[in-house]
């Protein structure tokens, strides 16, 4: 798992340079974070050395020397899509009033707000710090938002008091990571393959027919279905992308190839998701040698490619088969049609002539209507979350159709 681990500003910040050290141990990539006092107690390059990456420290220069190694300053985001778990310890008190209030001043909080990952606080401050309503009020709104607080310990504290306020031992902030961990790998006992990108139906040696598609929608399923723990086998054709970690990549080029690589795969997989744009239509013919310019109009016959989804969702067996739909106009009816059709358990249909959806962009706008007639609309999101909210779909979907009495299935 990707940790972000935030440090600021307090006497215990050396203490997570062991922390480094055991998240490492565990499997963990850590990319460390350091607020401007954190530096007052502890230099990045100990951080730097101990988890192997470069040490974020500003918003806009990247390090305190003003070289910077932030790519933009817009790297907050892209750190935060790499982010699993935001870990902050030691968290101070003003970090946790940034948090609760969504201040964003320097690169952890603005990290903070643009993360979607879950996150676990360690904070560590003075007894009186943590006692005052203010801090037990920002730690009450943080709770409610699902924040993971790791309770200070009692002690001695540098301050010369004694009382709650030391950073917690690190078994307890180790055993709130391991849950969030255990609870994120939701997906351990499944098989997904996945179809991407658009395919290429050969005309001669130099031209072919083909779409749009980059391939981006299905390797962030790909992608977020690996990270949760799946074993996932993607099934692509040619785009530019790398391939996910995790993710066993199965290189195809016409939809032909592709049926025959899901043939072969689908018997092992649990969850199917058809994302990849499959060209409906070849040339009848494949011209050995470069179709010669003449004068007149050229006719290309095409023929039928197989629907690679519908003929795998007849014989599904326990299989959940998600569809996508690619719709330019009666989005709903068009894709309540494929659902039924190509007896899909859920259809994610997008209309690719809006804005910031479909082919090419890093968001999409889908509508997930499910067999269960529970149709989920979503608004724009990077396709790394709808992704997310896809599988989420799916296992909703399978544990009701699971809780159903079997009588009631057959027809849904
Ligand atoms: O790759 P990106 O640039 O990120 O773009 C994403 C996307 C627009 C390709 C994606 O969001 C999307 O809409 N994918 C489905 C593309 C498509 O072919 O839609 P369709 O409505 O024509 O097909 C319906 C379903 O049948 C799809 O699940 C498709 O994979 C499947 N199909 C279609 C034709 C065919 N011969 N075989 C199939 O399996």
């Amino acid at each position: 798992m990707r940790i972000t681990l935030g440090v600021t500003g307090g006497v215990a910040a050396y203490k997570s340079a062991e922390l480094v050290r055991r998240l490492q141990t565990e499997g963990h990539t850590v990319q460390v974070v350091m607020t401007r006092a954190a530096r007052e107690f502890v230099t990045p390059l100990t951080f730097a050395a101990l988890s192997g990456q470069k040490v974020i420290t500003d918003l806009f220069t990247g390090g305190e020397s003003g070289d910077a190694n932030l790519e933009s300053a817009i790297e907050h985001v892209a750190v935060a899509q790499r982010t699993d778990l935001l870990l902050v310890a030691p968290a101070t008190a003003d970090t946790l009033a940034k948090f609760a209030r969504g201040l964003a001043d320097d690169f952890l909080s603005t990290l903070y707000l643009a993360s979607t990952a879950p996150v676990v606080l360690a904070p560590a401050m003075n007894v009186n710090m943590w006692q005052h309503p203010a801090t037990q009020e920002n730690l009450f709104s943080l709770r409610k938002r699902g924040v993971r607080i790791v309770e200070p310990g009692e002690g001695y504290l540098a301050c010369g008091m004694t009382g709650p306020g030391r950073l917690a031992a690190q078994e307890e902030i180790l055993k709130a990571v391991r849950e969030i961990v255990e609870a994120q790998q939701d997906l351990a006992a499944e098989t997904v393959l996945v179809t991407a990108g658009p395919t290429c139906e050969d005309l001669d040696p130099v031209r072919f027919i083909t779409n749009r598609s980059s391939g981006k929608m299905g390797y962030a399923v790909a992608e977020a279905a690996a990270r949760r723990g799946a074993k996932v086998i993607l099934i692509a054709g040619p785009t530019s992308l790398e391939t996910p970690v995790g993710v066993e990549r199965i290189d195809v080029r016409t939809a032909e190839e592709m049926l025959r690589a899901v043939q072969a795969q689908f018997p092992a997989a649990t969850i199917a998701v058809f994302v990849a744009a499959v060209s409906d239509y070849r040339p009848a013919e494949l011209a050995l040698t470069k179709i010669k310019r003449k004068d007149g109009a050229l006719t290309i016959r095409l023929e039928p490619n197989p629907d690679i989804l519908a003929t795998m969702a007849r014989d599904k067996g326990d299989r959940l088969v998600v569809g996508f739909a690619a719709e330019t106009d009666h989005v709903a009816e068009n894709a309540r049609k494929k659902l039924a059709e190509k007896n899909a358990d859920l259809i994610v249909a997008n209309d690719v002539t809006a804005e910031g959806a479909g082919f090419d962009v890093d968001t999409n706008i889908v509508t997930i209507f499910s067999r269960d007639a529970r149709d989920l609309p979503l608004p724009r999101m990077r396709k790394a979350e709808v992704a997310q909210r896809i599988l989420d779909e799916a296992l909703r979907l399978r544990s009701a159709l699971r809780s159903k009495p079997a009588t009631h299935r057959a027809g849904d």
